[in-house]
């Protein structure tokens, strides 16, 4: 078998790590390519200003793609080489990563490769399938071997504060002209060129609501956007799960971000998705309330919902020329 150069395999990594899930799709990362290493920075430019005044959500966005590009790398055959933060006096550079020894690549990585395009974010209800406990296992074996705990929560009182805790946030953020506006401009009309945002076709126009109710954030906002869903249709809430670390610096949320992306390659190639509800994490307050009542004093960094959908659902990404610096 041929051995891929340096330069094609990394130039593969960057053109995968566009696919990354980030926060409103605002995709907050650059690349820079040499022959043998790339430097991920973060894009100060698309830090959401008011819900995100810390940048959590940038490096959790970033630590996504990070951990694409390590599976990218072990996928072509190459162990990954990666330096997290590796320069303080450069607190832009989040990581570097280049090709190490040569390794046989295996069945479990070609897997997660496989479903770097495919995973896509739900926004509403899942069906009436179950996510068996197997698989639950699994994906929090996926997260602890990044540095952060997936806990799912099963009782039903808990899943409860966790609802109340979204619609309070949501509630607040929708009363808040500065948090809508940050929404909407992150939210991308049906037909529009841009290729960041939410797009109208990533979330239903109306679904049906689960019980109890998680809101998904307001990106149609008054407009007649979202794609055709049956109103009565998939309503299961779905396994409800909580991403946690046991710092909350920087260090962490990028470990956060390789642990979420880890979890939900791992999660679609079982056919299975996550909806996030992310609104009360960005609220001091109501994220310390979580991080004792709820997460044992773990730091929490992501909430999400993990069912099956048969919906399908589109999502757009900026081209290798506009990440690529
Ligand atoms: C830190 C973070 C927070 C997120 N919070 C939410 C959320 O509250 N609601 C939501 O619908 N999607 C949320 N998402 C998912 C993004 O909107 C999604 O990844 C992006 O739009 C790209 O779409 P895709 O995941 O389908 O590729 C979040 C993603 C990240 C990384």
């Amino acid at each position: 078998m041929a051995i891929p150069s340096a330069k094609r395999v990394l130039d593969a990594a960057v053109e995968a790590a566009r696919w990354a899930p980030s926060v409103h799709n605002t995709q907050p990362w650059t690349f820079s390519v040499s022959e043998e290493t790339i430097s991920l920075r973060a894009d100060p430019d698309r830090k959401l200003r008011v819900s995100d005044t810390t940048g959590r959500e940038v490096l959790i966005s970033c630590g996504a793609a990070l951990f694409t590009m390590r599976t990218v790398l072990r996928h072509e055959g190459f162990e990954p080489v990666v330096r997290v933060l590796p320069d303080p006096d450069r607190p832009s550079l989040l990581a570097t990563l280049r090709p190490g020894a040569g390794i046989q690549p295996d069945e479990s990585t070609a897997v997660l490769a496989g479903e770097i395009r495919h995973r896509r974010t739900h926004r509403a209800g899942f069906a009436d399938v179950p996510v068996p406990d197997r698989l639950i296992d699994r994906l929090s074996a996926a997260a602890l071997s990044e540095g952060a705990k997936l806990t799912p929560v099963r009782a039903p009182e808990a899943v409860d504060v966790l609802a109340a805790l979204t619609q309070a946030a949501q509630g607040v953020q929708a009363q808040d002209r500065r948090f809508s506006l940050e929404v909407i401009r992150w939210a991308r009309p049906p037909g529009s060129s841009r290729t960041d945002g939410v797009p109208a076709d990533g979330y239903p126009r109306a679904a049906a609501p689960t019980e109890p109710r998680f809101p998904q954030r307001d990106y149609a906002w008054r407009h007649d956007w979202g794609y055709d869903a049956d109103p009565r249709g998939a309503a299961a809430v779905g396994v409800v799960a909580l991403l946690t670390t046991p710092g909350d610096g920087r260090q962490d949320w990028i470990a956060a971000g390789q642990a979420l992306q880890h979890v939900l390659l791992r999660a679609s190639a079982y056919g299975v998705s996550a909806a996030f509800h992310t609104q009360a994490l960005e609220m001091g307050l109501l994220r310390e309330f979580m991080r004792q009542g709820l997460c044992s004093g773990e730091h929490p960094q992501m909430l999400m919902r993990l069912g099956v959908t048969f919906d399908e659902k589109g999502s757009v990404r900026r081209p290798l020329s506009e990440v690529v610096w």
